[in-house]
């Protein structure tokens, strides 16, 4: 006995490395025969392939996939799958990953997920639980997941109220990404995926700020399609992807719980569950934005600068309040931040465009002051005095 506890009859180590290592593949047009990106991504070998595809996707889209695997004889079987944020959940993995072993595809057989982060998020859970881990390969076709979702190692579902509380790190075997899907999205879906990227400007890259300023608007109208002056578009989204990647490779498996990509994501998660369905992913995270600039603003960010802030996000469509925003609520979209953060609010403030410090001492008096100030502003496009 030491210290009164029973000493261990022995003890035994168990220790393995998991290597990661998958490419992330921007790409245009992968639905053309003339790319082979997908083909080759999708696994070798004569083995029938499962393509796991948002519905919307596969409506839009299904004709040109079938025609793609048709062009390479690739043997495939489809499932379309009808996901939004309220169906996000462990239910609707769990089927689907009951549709995929009722397939009887081969052990070593790669799945491809299809869609944009809440199917590849679905997807992810189902492939991470089937035979406790099947192998897959994303494809995003949602700005949002272009620039984000589609090449994380985290997949998860909503449960008990909560954003993503249930999920897996779970790296698939490639990501591709390919903004030829972006022509058939949605005119908001575009907006709210820009949220993402005025988020990776303001923390990381005053230049990135710049091009949005410049271009953000024309490239959303444009769906982010080639075309004149295309220089600049292209450059929005390499420079995001890039930014998105070295981010999440140097924390991979969110050891560090103080992250520059987690600014937007304080109020947000709880903002988008009580919002539901109203509110998208990125709008929430927008209106969080908007929050901690005029918090940021309060201890010392520029007044020019937040106004560059706040115009942007407007300029780019996106919403900087919402009625929801009550005290009661902002303390407890604290609280749960605090907790899943371990503890601490580890909260990224802007301190100029492209420039950020950690708080841990934001309170709720300064947000319900920020909120108050967002809410007469959203009323007006003049800037107030902040
Ligand atoms: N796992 C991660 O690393 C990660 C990262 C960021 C966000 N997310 C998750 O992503 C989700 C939001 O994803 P989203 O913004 O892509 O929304 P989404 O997946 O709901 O897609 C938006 C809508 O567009 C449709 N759609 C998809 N692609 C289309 C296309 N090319 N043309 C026409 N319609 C298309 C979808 O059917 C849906 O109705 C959230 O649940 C968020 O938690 C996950």
């Amino acid at each position: 006995m030491t210290g009164g506890r029973p000493a261990a009859d022995h003890i035994w180590r168990m220790q393995a490395k998991q290597d990661v290592d998958y490419p992330i593949i921007l790409t245009d047009n992968l639905l053309d025969p003339n790319n082979p990106a997908l083909a080759e991504a999708s696994g070798g070998g004569t083995a029938r392939r499962l393509f796991v595809v948002d519905a919307e996707v596969h409506r839009l889209h299904g004709d040109s996939l079938i025609r793609y695997l048709d062009h390479y004889g690739i043997d495939h079987a489809i499932l379309a799958v009808p996901v939004s944020e309220s169906t996000k959940t462990l239910e609707t993995a769990r089927q689907l990953a009951r549709d995929i072993g009722a397939l009887g595809l081969p052990r070593k057989s790669v799945g491809t997920a299809i869609g944009g982060g809440v199917l590849l998020d679905v997807a992810g859970v189902a492939f991470s639980l089937l035979r406790r881990g099947t192998p897959y390969i994303r494809v995003g076709t949602t700005l949002l997941a272009v620039i984000d979702a589609a090449f994380g190692v985290k997949v998860g579902v909503n449960d008990d109220g909560q954003k993503n509380r249930l999920g897996a790190y779970y790296p698939p075997r490639a990501a591709l990404l390919d903004r030829a899907f972006l022509a058939t999205l949605p005119h908001r879906h575009l907006v709210n995926g820009a949220g993402e990227i005025v988020k990776l400007a303001l923390m990381l890259d005053s230049h990135l700020f710049d091009l949005l300023e410049q271009h953000g608007k024309r490239a959303i109208d444009a769906a982010f399609q080639p075309g004149d002056d295309d220089g600049p578009l292209a450059e929005i989204l390499r420079r995001s992807v890039g930014h998105m990647r070295d981010e999440l490779a140097a924390n991979l498996w969110e050891h560090d719980l103080t992250r520059l990509a987690d600014f937007g994501h304080a109020i947000s998660p709880t903002l988008e569950m009580r919002a539901l369905p109203e509110l998208l992913h990125g709008e929430a995270v927008a209106i969080d934005m908007a929050l901690f600039a005029v918090v940021a603003r309060r201890r010392g960010l520029d007044r020019g600068e937040t106004d560059r802030i706040l115009g942007l996000l407007r300029e780019l469509g996106l919403p900087i309040h919402h009625p929801l925003l009550s005290r009661s609520m902002l303390s407890a979209a604290l609280a749960a931040t605090v907790e899943h953060r371990d503890g601490r609010q580890r909260l990224p403030l802007p301190v100029g465009i492209g420039q950020a410090r950690f708080v841990d001492d934001v309170t709720v008096d300064e947000l319900a002051d920020a909120a108050e100030y967002l809410a007469a502003r959203a009323e007006t496009t003049a800037a107030g005095a902040l």
